[in-house]
């Protein structure tokens, strides 16, 4: 007979990618300490969530989810949480009027800190040291002191995810996301890009029918929707004990939630169904995604299905296919046939990201935008083909004008990489990259809602 699900019921499974920590006590004390730490979101905010996640899995809403692939204390600064916010209401808005459809957006921010890695060391020439796993457990640096894994890392990623999400709520709820905003979010460096132009004229349009609302009766003082966006924050709920600490009862309902995000998700390692990532998400009652990679078998997506969304509750669950440019159109139409012949409820998205990753020649980790594009459209004309809504995306950018990604209209080569390439993990897309891939979208949805 199964076990009972507790917050750390998952300490008697199978575990992989969780640090092992020289100090024993030292790691018991900070999850007090969290422990003791009011909680990040409210459980109520991750049933709102849920609720708008239930209207994409209809075929209703877009979700569109996107931010840093991992967050760092050294680029902790409030206009870098800005920037990368204003892309996204950017992202937002060109889909929102673009494809006339409702926009759930969801930031991976404000806890996005730990990381999978494939290998557990890293060598770099005759010297051998514990890989990188994420600001929340050890430092960048390649030195042995900074690759040890330091518990107190775990209450300094808690402070700064308060700070970035306090900032996001002032943003969201301040006025600074108010629709008549939208020319003042255009970042001056993307300014001169084909994406901005069609930005420009995307908003003066969305003016004229603010303008007209508004002679209607409708404005920013008589409805809260041209105000104010919904912002949602979520991570990979990859640290089982930073995760464990911050779950508490929901006094409302007597339910369990993670209280560290609004939703959650297993990585692509860890998703194991008998392993402690599963066993964790399964008792949380914040809406929870799962990545799904090339070697994932029916069987096995079934069995995760069933652990996670037993209830088979539209919105509880989101599979988020990884799969590569190469391998969408192939590998997705028997995971989404095994999906509909089960009856399974669930909000279908696309990263287009994590399967694209090469070395380049210089010696970068890199993507091409136009595999990241291809997997999109590949993605779209799967669910075209099987009948099934394409519900949205799952990326990794920045609002900073990075090099990491090569490509798109912007023409980044292998040889600029070396530029600005800041990212503490996987090359992220930069702000002219993100506004192409919103326009790509939104051209794919206004199709895709067309034959609705
Ligand atoms: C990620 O989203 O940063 C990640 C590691 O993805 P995946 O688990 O899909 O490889
Ligand atoms: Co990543």
């Amino acid at each position: 007979m199964a076990q009972k699900w507790t917050p750390q019921s998952w300490r008697g499974k199978p575990v992989v990618q969780v640090p092992t920590y020289p100090d024993a006590q030292a790691l018991e004390d900070a999850e007090r300490t969290l422990g003791q730490f009011p909680p990040l979101v409210f459980a109520g905010e991750a049933r709102r969530l849920k609720a708008q996640l239930t209207k994409v899995a209809e075929g209703k809403a877009f979700l569109l989810q996107g931010g840093d692939c991992a967050e760092s204390f050294a680029e902790f600064h409030p206009n870098n949480i800005r920037d990368t916010f204003r892309v996204l209401l950017q992202m937002a808005v060109i889909l929102t009027y673009g494809a006339a459809s409702p926009v759930v957006k969801v930031g991976r921010l404000a806890g996005q800190f730990a990381k999978p890695r494939s290998s557990d060391m890293e060598t770099r020439g005759d010297t051998t040291l514990p890989s990188y796993r994420g600001d929340m457990i050890n430092g960048m640096d390649f030195t042995p002191e900074s690759r040890i894994p330091s518990p107190q890392r775990l209450i300094q990623a808690y402070n700064q995810s308060a700070s970035t999400l306090n900032l996001l709520r002032a943003f969201a709820q301040g006025g600074y996301a108010d629709l008549h905003k939208v020319h003042q979010w255009t970042l001056d460096f993307v300014a001169d890009s084909p994406a901005a132009a069609r930005y420009a004229d995307l908003a003066r349009r969305l003016d004229e029918t603010l303008a007209f609302m508004a002679a209607c009766g409708l404005t920013a003082e008589t409805t809260p929707q041209i105000r104010e966006a919904d912002f949602f924050t979520s991570h990979e709920a990859l640290h089982l004990y930073y995760e464990q600490a911050m779950t508490r009862v929901d006094s409302t309902t007597g339910d369990w939630y993670d209280t560290s995000a609004h939703m959650l998700w297993i990585g692509d390692r860890t998703r194991q169904p008998d392993g402690a990532h599963v066993e964790f998400l399964s008792g949380i009652g914040n809406p929870v995604g799962i990545k799904i990679g090339p070697t994932i078998t029916q069987d096995e997506l079934l069995k995760l299905i069933e652990t996670l969304n037993p209830e088979n509750e539209p919105g509880r669950l989101t599979l988020i296919s990884r799969m590569g440019a190469d391998k969408v159109e192939s590998g997705l139409p028997p995971l989404i046939r095994a999906v509909e012949r089960e009856g399974r409820r669930v909000v279908w998205s696309c990263d287009p990201m994590h399967a694209n990753t090469v070395s380049s020649t210089t010696g970068y980790k890199t993507r091409s935008v136009d595999r990241i594009l291809e997997e999109v459209r590949g993605f779209f004309a799967v669910h075209r083909a099987e009948g099934t809504y394409a519900g949205g995306v799952h990326f990794e950018m920045t609002g900073q004008d990075v090099t990491e990604c090569v490509g798109g209209a912007q023409a980044i080569t292998e040889e600029n990489l070396s530029d600005r390439y800041h990212t503490h993990c996987d090359p992220r897309l930069n702000a002219k990259q993100s506004l192409e891939l919103a326009f790509l979208l939104a051209e794919a949805l206004k199709e895709e809602r067309a034959i609705r």
